[in-house]
């Protein structure tokens, strides 16, 4: 498997229940390392922005308003297969399907407040990871 990087978003809620520690610990523990970080309240531009590719769809007003309800805490994950391997630490987008251990079975209430969110594809993690952070604030771990 090759080394990867994926970007992480600790959503309002997950923050707001002060979870960061339990989280990260979690992608330490899956050998996940975190390579960048900061803690930031996303203005409406930067959510919407960030949502751009959902734009169309009907939760997207929702979606919009949840992410800046409150900071969320942002990082880059490297790691071998660490898109795929952060997905399957998040479980399913709904925390109704999502399987025992994941992080949204255990921290997320609502697929509005679903705790994380993680890049689906290698491609967007590039694209998402520099959304946020600039290459040099990405660090060689
Ligand atoms: S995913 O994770 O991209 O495969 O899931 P998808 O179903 O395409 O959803 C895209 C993002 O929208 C969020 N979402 C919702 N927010 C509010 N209300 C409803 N009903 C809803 N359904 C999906 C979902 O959590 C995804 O956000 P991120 O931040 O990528 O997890």
């Amino acid at each position: 498997m090759a080394l990867e990087r994926t970007l992480s978003i600790i959503k309002p809620d997950a923050v707001a229940k002060n979870v960061i520690g339990e989280i990260y610990s979690r992608f330490e523990k899956a050998g996940l390392k975190v390579v960048a970080a900061k803690m930031k309240q996303l203005s409406r531009a930067e959510a919407e922005g960030f949502y751009a590719v959902h734009r169309e769809r009907p939760f997207f007003n929702a979606l919009v308003e949840f992410m800046i309800s409150g900071p969320v805490m942002i990082q880059v994950l490297q790691g071998e297969g660490a898109v795929l391997k952060n997905r399957d630490l998040m479980g399913a987008t709904n925390p109704k399907d999502a399987a025992p251990g994941t992080i949204r079975a255990d921290f997320a209430d609502s697929i509005d407040a679903n705790a994380v969110h993680g890049s689906d594809s290698l491609e967007n993690a590039a694209i998402e990871v520099a959304y946020f952070f600039p290459a040099t604030d990405v660090y060689a771990r």
